[in-house]
């Protein structure tokens, strides 16, 4: 793949570069600016070399047309505190503002554009309507720098058809993620240690699948956990149950028992009569959750034995909470695992929006783990094997 040094001198081009800003947004309040954080080297780097620098990315998942509370005016004005310069904003993507402010920006300096998806070509399944689109976001520019690692796994106009309308590179960012990714995929120090965790199983299909074939112990939490109780059969109270994966995850059970992966549930569980921060809560054995109490957390005992599985790692992917950790009394086991990554001695990889929203809540720093990924989905397609749009169109401009 091209790399920002392959484009050569960038003094008075105009650089587009997609961004994922895709943070948590509480009002207009930014609650963890993490992926501002991780895309602003990128940025910076462009605007020292002289670059006017056009930013696209997404916020939400907005359905194709403007919508104020999806606007990414506060990112902007956060890009701009976090650079220490002003940093323009358009107010549309691709229309006049755009076109106004790509006009008068400035060697070094930096514009966002509006949020993406509200173009209905940015998403749109149909190739040509799509690409209407992408040429709308090419003639802003003379270049492309791909450095949304978020949303490298869609296939988007402003993500995969405008690489093919410019000199195409991928930035800082997405390189970094890449070659950790890579350490995981291709030769992971053992014993390589993975923690899912998250709501649904049927969000992680393809990423037990694989990784059943590489990895030594898979430690199983989250919402998740109750389907492979359930296959274990067990009961599970009202506690969140895909009933349509239970056979799922007992072939997991079996084939991981099979193949010599230790597949980890929990001993313990911490439940509730409801959902809720004051909810009461009790510790119970996994196999004896009450009819009416829903797990919200693996206990106690399974944090501890988690936390040692990931402490003796040599090589830890973590993706997914433990528990409900916005709720204090449904938060330990998020916790122990966290604070087990950043006690081992190997490498420690937080993959994605939730676990990395979840660190940083749970007042860890981000240098006291390994690596800590800005892409959820994007991370689990990687490590699924999934072909990633994104990064393919990127390979095939320089194969
Ligand atoms: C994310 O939050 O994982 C990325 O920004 C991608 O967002 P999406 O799932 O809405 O495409």
């Amino acid at each position: 793949m091209q790399t920002i040094s392959d484009l050569g001198d960038l003094r008075g081009k105009r650089v587009l570069v997609r961004s994922d800003l895709n943070v948590p947004l509480d009002g207009t309040t930014i609650s963890d600016d993490g992926r501002i954080r991780a895309s602003l080297p990128t940025l910076e780097r462009l605007a020292a070399a002289g670059a006017r620098v056009l930013v696209t990315a997404h916020l939400g998942r907005p359905k194709g047309t403007p919508d104020p509370a999806y606007s990414l005016k506060p990112v902007a004005q956060r890009l701009g505190e976090l650079w220490g310069q002003p940093v323009l904003f358009a107010g549309d993507t691709t229309g006049d503002e755009a076109h106004h402010v790509a006009a008068a920006l400035q060697d070094g300096q930096i514009a966002v554009l509006e949020n993406v998806r509200f173009n209905p070509g940015e998403t749109s399944k149909d190739d040509a309507e799509r690409g209407a689109f992408a040429d709308e976001l090419a003639a802003l520019a003379d270049v492309f720098v791909s450095d949304g690692f978020g949303v490298v796994h869609r296939k988007q106009a402003s993500v995969y058809d405008v690489a093919t309308r410019l000199p195409a590179a991928v930035g800082g960012l997405v390189q970094a993620e890449v070659e950790v990714l890579k350490r995981l995929t291709e030769s992971p120090e053992r014993p390589y240690v993975v923690v899912l965790g998250g709501s649904k199983v049927s969000d992680k299909l393809g990423v037990i699948d694989n990784l059943l074939e590489k990895a030594d112990t898979l430690l199983i939490g989250g919402g998740m956990v109750f389907t492979f109780l359930a296959a274990q059969g067990h009961g599970v109270g009202s506690s969140l149950l895909e009933s349509d994966q239970i056979d799922v995850a007992r072939e997991y059970i079996e084939r991981a028992a099979a193949r010599g992966v230790d597949l980890v549930l929990p001993s313990d569980v911490v439940v509730a009569p409801e959902f809720s921060a004051d909810a009461p809560a009790t510790t119970v054995p996994a196999d004896a959750i009450p009819d009416d109490q829903m797990g919200l957390d693996i206990g106690p005992d399974a944090s501890q034995v988690f936390a040692q599985h990931v402490r003796d790692a040599r090589t830890v992917f973590w993706n997914g909470p433990m528990g409900v950790f916005e709720f204090a009394a449904f938060a330990g086991g998020t916790r122990a695992v966290a604070e087990a990554l950043t006690q081992t001695d190997g490498l420690s990889v937080v993959g994605g929006g939730d676990s990395a929203a979840a660190v940083r809540q749970l007042g860890f720093a981000d240098d006291a783990f390994g690596h800590i990924s800005t892409g959820g989905g994007a991370s689990l397609e990687y490590l699924e094997g999934k072909t990633l749009p994104g990064l393919a169109i990127l390979e095939e401009k320089t194969s």
